[in-house]
């Protein structure tokens, strides 16, 4: 083992522990990770239509300093400059998103050709880079005019129609891009579309209205499991999977209080994504503590307990909770860990969640086959007088987590990959531009893009890694 990887881990570990490469085998997957929304920009270009995402970001006060995704990263025009930098870093690996509003700018109908066109040689350069698309179809940009067309509810995702739009807008995708890419993902996080958007208000569509979210996660799983059938049908051989967002839910103290209050905090973060995508239905405690009607039907849980060949995982942070009975659902308030570092989102820092949650998706979801599709931390950057960024704490942050990975491959996490957030610093929704992810720096007045040191360590380590197992 190098020396190089002999590294103290200031956030949370102060002794020194090196990376385990020989935990991950031969053709673990070393990627990054972006979504369209947050890196393309070129909002009206090419028979682009809005998404919710283009309306919220418009909307005074939504999003810190007004930001905006109109030009973003500008993605759209530099995309060859960007496949460089992922091969720069070595990644061989690349999970990215289609931006529905693209390819069918009115939810359903018409096709854009150019959208389409637009990933077609997107996939295309990546794989003559030697470079893996991941595609995942949706990452929250929902057409903006399926949220204008209410039906039986109030628009977009509370309307069982738009899971039905969704399952055709997959199979449009799938079968231009189904010769070429192998591993899709239908939904990026439906617990921040549902709940952070259709209960806390702060994503689009920007609602604080608890029947909506119900109804939208229920018809974001509905939508899952029908895009599953079009992707089977149009794409033999595809490598489906799923992408949830998870956190380790601990009580703050033994109080029979607390303890019930994690186990509601488990139940809205945790259960109510993997019960229903795994068999065994909504959890029951779940539904009886929203008190809201299910808009089910006869054969739609079979439709999302559809078999998968991979779950995503994406981790950031673990959540202490407090029993809360005066506050929002699920009435358990987080706690603060002063013992925890925090990044600069505030979310404490213990990749001893990436290693539970990577076991609890084993173990008692029985899962075959798993990628962390997300995982990184913002800081603020400050770049050099020779124009360097050097980020120690992503860089402990991203060795952390590594080796929690390596611990949870030892104990027989059937782990196939592993995909920074982020490439880019990129739009990071409403807290604007400020938060800061990439391994790439990226100045956004000249978008000038700089590989950052913890960018330079991920290539160190994938690098190292390949002359291992060799
Ligand atoms: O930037 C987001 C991403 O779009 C979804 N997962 C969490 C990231 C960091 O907040």
């Amino acid at each position: 083992m190098s020396d190089a990887y002999s590294v103290p881990h200031p956030l949370t570990h102060p002794a020194t522990t090196p990376l385990d490469l020989g935990a991950f085998p031969a053709g673990f997957a070393w990627g990054t990770a972006t979504s369209a929304y947050q890196i393309e920009g070129a909002v009206a270009e090419d028979g682009r239509a809005p998404s919710i995402w283009d309306t919220f970001a418009h909307t005074p006060r939504a999003v810190d300093n007004g930001d905006h995704g109109d030009t973003a990263c500008d993605h759209y025009h530099r995309w060859p400059t960007d496949i460089a930098l992922m091969k720069e870093l070595g990644t061989d690996a690349y999970r990215m998103s289609i931006a529905w509003p693209r390819v069918l700018p009115g939810g359903d109908g018409p096709v854009n050709a150019a959208g389409l066109d637009f990933y077609d040689r997107l996939v295309d350069a990546l794989l003559d880079a030697g470079i893996s698309p991941s595609v995942t179809l949706y990452h929250w940009d929902l057409p903006q005019a399926l949220q204008d067309r209410a039906g039986e509810s109030r628009g977009g995702w509370t309307e069982r129609a738009t899971a039905e739009h969704f399952a055709h807008y997959t199979s449009v995708v799938a079968a231009r891009l189904g010769d070429r890419v192998r591993d899709w993902a239908t939904l990026n996080e439906p617990l921040c579309s549902a709940w952070i958007g259709h209960l806390e208000g702060r994503m689009a569509p920007g609602w604080t209205d608890l029947p909506a979210a119900v109804r939208a996660s229920y018809h974001l799983l509905l939508g899952h499991g029908l895009a599953v059938q079009a992707l089977r049908a149009a794409v033999p051989g595809a490598r489906i999977g799923l992408v949830t967002n998870h956190s380790t839910i601990e009580p703050a103290t033994t109080r029979p209080e607390d303890l019930a209050a994690a186990v509601r905090a488990d139940g809205h973060t945790n259960r109510w994504w993997l019960d229903p995508v795994y068999g065994r239905g909504f959890p029951d405690d779940m539904r009886e503590l929203y008190g809201v009607e299910l808009p089910d039907r006869s054969g739609d849980a079979e439709v999302i307990a559809a078999p998968l060949d991979w779950h995503g995982l994406n981790y950031y942070f673990p959540v202490t909770v407090a029993d809360d009975p005066a506050g929002p659902v699920p009435y358990a308030r987080e706690v603060p860990r002063p013992e925890l570092p925090r990044t600069g989102m505030d979310w404490p820092v213990d990749a001893g969640g990436l290693e539970a949650l990577l076991l609890r998706l084993t173990e008692e979801y029985g899962v075959r086959r798993l990628y962390v599709t997300e995982n990184g931390s913002s800081f603020p950057d400050t770049t050099g007088p020779d124009g360097r960024v050097d980020d120690p704490e992503r860089t402990a942050y991203l060795e952390q987590h590594l080796s929690a990975c390596a611990r949870a491959l030892r104990k027989g996490a059937p782990l196939a990959g592993y995909y920074a957030w982020s490439l880019l610093d990129n739009f990071e929704w409403a807290y604007g531009y400020d938060k800061r992810f990439g391994l790439v720096h990226v100045d956004y007045a000249t978008q000038r893009r700089t590989v950052k040191a913890s960018g330079r360590r991920y290539a160190d380590i994938i690098r190292a890694h390949r002359s291992q197992a060799r």
